[in-house]
């Protein structure tokens, strides 16, 4: 991935941060995420006062493309920390990992786990996600 994609992804990230729903945890998180086709979908997440139905930045962004007919991902950029901090390293959860899974090729799906557009972490699905289970296995 060009350098320059890479810290788009991460400021639209940063961005998508600010409208992060987390009154219980205090933590907020956003991600971008880039599709096959080069359009960037963000999200944030969303908390909730029962718990259980709070969502992840990263499926928010997610759903958001899925339910406008993009399923095809290639890189999704995440940026976190706790209220006030700039932005800390936030890797995804193992449920965003597995629903990764469903969408992306996990040798290919960049993941870029960003503090700022300058200090950044980058993985591939495969390596967040060794051995996963994926719709491949029901063939
Ligand atoms: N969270 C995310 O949105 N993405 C991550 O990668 C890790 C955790 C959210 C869930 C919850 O709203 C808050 O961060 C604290 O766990």
């Amino acid at each position: 991935m060009q350098k320059e994609q890479i810290v788009t992804l991460i400021e639209q990230a940063k961005a998508a941060r600010e409208f992060s729903y987390s009154p219980y945890s205090g933590y907020m998180v956003g991600a971008a995420l880039l599709t096959a086709e080069g359009e960037i979908y963000t999200g944030c997440n969303i908390e909730n006062a029962a718990y259980g139905p709070s969502n992840c930045a990263e499926r928010t962004a997610i759903f958001k493309a899925v339910s406008e007919g993009k399923k095809e991902f290639s890189a999704i950029a995440i940026v976190g920390g706790k209220k006030g901090s700039a932005g800390d390293y936030a890797a995804p959860c193992g449920v965003c990992r597995q629903v990764m899974m469903e969408f992306c090729d996990p040798e290919k799906m960049q993941i870029i786990v960003a503090k700022s557009a300058e200090e950044y972490k980058h993985f591939t699905l495969a390596q967040l996600m060794p051995e996963g289970f994926g719709a491949a296995n029901l063939e």
